[in-house]
């Protein structure tokens, strides 16, 4: 079996965890290999509704082993909660696997990211405020704390007392903000990772075996395509690597053992926080788009800023993620309008026409989308459960949408539950059920 990426298209939010639940079960593993709990992920069983930010969704297989790779930056209190909460609700996370190179979210990258945001004023990123920017600079400026370390009694009060002193000197000196008592701050975290400490392991080495295996290892996106720090919309960006290539870079296997990598994109087009936002509809069909699709963040509650569907947009993911097919969901919420339009191209005052991404459009607030309109479909489809009975309109839309980007739907989703979806087993099986490589 093949080891598939399933990587949001657009700027995130573009329900991954159904996609992976559906393919997980086929799985040995799911790994989520970037982000933190900035994400959150809401897969619908039944009428149960479950809600992830750091656990992968896989884990409601109790078969699938379920790991958060080195990638990912985890804030201890967080994770803690989520596995109580499962453990609440009768599942078990006996499956579960944490590296031990990933990295803490402690309380000074918590306050760091809210007073930065501060100081930036009109110009601030809008992050979900969990720390994940901070943790990740600390990553990279090679001060951070892993795991690993964390969890190691000889270890972590000293280091953690240390790297609050030096935090405490930027959050007085350039914030002005007040100090943190280290040892509060050693008497919470030390609980955590006495919790923690049974999930943590060499996880690089586990996602390497199950890549070789029979049944292959699902590796689960977080944020998206235009959140990445180095080929997203920068600087209104996260501070990871969503793309496709992230799960490389956040797992430690080589891109030889991808042999798929499936796009997952809404019928339009959502973003929260700051930045540019070609296609957003400031106006009734914004509205008409937030209300039907709930489009209100699953870890801060803010309204999404809602608009069209971007092509330009889609055709990017394809290229840097190498998209071997798309994932299109969320076609019910379009359901009622006259038209529905999709932007296939970026118009500059003169008139010239950009129909590839251009790498400056987070300043190019004078690019206008040009549309292509097509005509909408009146008729509810959340009940659909295979493409011939889709409204014509609605097949119209979805195949438009195909040619447009130039890579096949493997699934359309008319819902948020599990039956609501129409899959296309001939592009699964060809695009992602195969090895390419050993
Ligand atoms: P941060 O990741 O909290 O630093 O936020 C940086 C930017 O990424 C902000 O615009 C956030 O709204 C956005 N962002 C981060 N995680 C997600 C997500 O899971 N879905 C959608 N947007 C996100």
């Amino acid at each position: 079996m093949a080891n598939i990426v399933i990587v949001g298209a657009q700027w995130g939010d573009e329900a991954k965890g159904k996609i992976v639940d559906y393919l997980a079960s086929d799985k040995e593993m799911v790994v989520r290999y970037g982000g933190g709990n900035n994400a959150g992920h809401s897969v619908t069983v039944g009428n149960k509704e479950y809600k992830f930010h750091l656990i992968p969704s896989g884990i409601l297989n109790s078969e699938t082993v379920c790991v958060i790779s080195d990638g990912v930056v985890i804030d201890p209190g967080v994770l803690v909660k989520e596995i109580e909460g499962l453990h609440a609700q009768g599942l078990s996370t006996h499956n579960l696997k944490i590296s031990s190179s990933a990295h803490v979210i402690l309380p000074y990258h918590r306050l760091q990211d809210a007073l930065e945001e501060k100081r930036r004023g009109d110009s601030k990123i809008g992050t979900t405020g969990r720390g994940i920017g901070p943790a990740y600079m600390d990553k990279a400026g090679r001060i951070g704390l892993r795991l690993g370390e964390f969890v190691r009694k000889d270890r972590f009060e000293a280091r953690l007392k240390a790297l609050i002193a030096s935090k405490n000197e930027l959050l007085q000196n350039l914030y002005g903000a007040d100090p943190l008592d280290a040892d509060e701050v050693f008497a919470e975290y030390q609980v955590y990772a006495d919790y923690l400490r049974p999930y943590v392991v060499d996880t690089s080495r586990l996602i390497y075996e199950a890549a070789r295996g029979e049944k292959g290892v699902l590796f689960e996106g977080a944020q998206g395509t235009l959140l990445d720090i180095d080929l997203g919309t920068y600087p209104f960006v996260t501070s990871s690597h969503p793309i496709a290539g992230g799960a490389c870079i956040g797992t430690g296997i080589g891109p030889t053992f991808v042999d798929g990598v499936i796009g997952v994109a809404k019928s339009y087009t959502t973003r929260v926080g700051s930045g540019v936002f070609p296609t957003e509809q400031l106006n009734e069909i914004g509205h008409y788009i937030r209300e039907r699709g709930h489009e209100y963040g699953t870890t801060t509650g803010r309204p999404r800023r809602c608009g069209w569907l971007d092509a330009v947009i889609l055709r990017y993911a394809v290229q840097v993620n190498g998209l071997s097919c798309l994932s299109l969901g969320h076609l019910d919420v379009l359901s009622g309008l006259d038209t529905v339009k999709i932007c296939v191209a970026y118009k500059e005052k003169d008139g010239t026409l950009i129909t590839q991404m251009p790498t400056d459009l987070p300043y190019r607030e004078d690019l206008e989308p040009v549309y292509e309109t097509l005509p909408g479909w009146k008729e509810e489809v959340s009940d659909v459960r295979t493409y011939e009975d889709l409204p014509e309109n609605a097949k119209r839309f979805a195949k438009r949408v195909e040619e447009l980007i130039e890579v096949p739907i493997a699934t359309l989703s008319v819902g948020p539950g599990r039956e609501q979806t129409i899959i296309f087993e001939e592009v699964v099986r060809a695009r992602c059920s195969k090895r390419r490589n050993g």
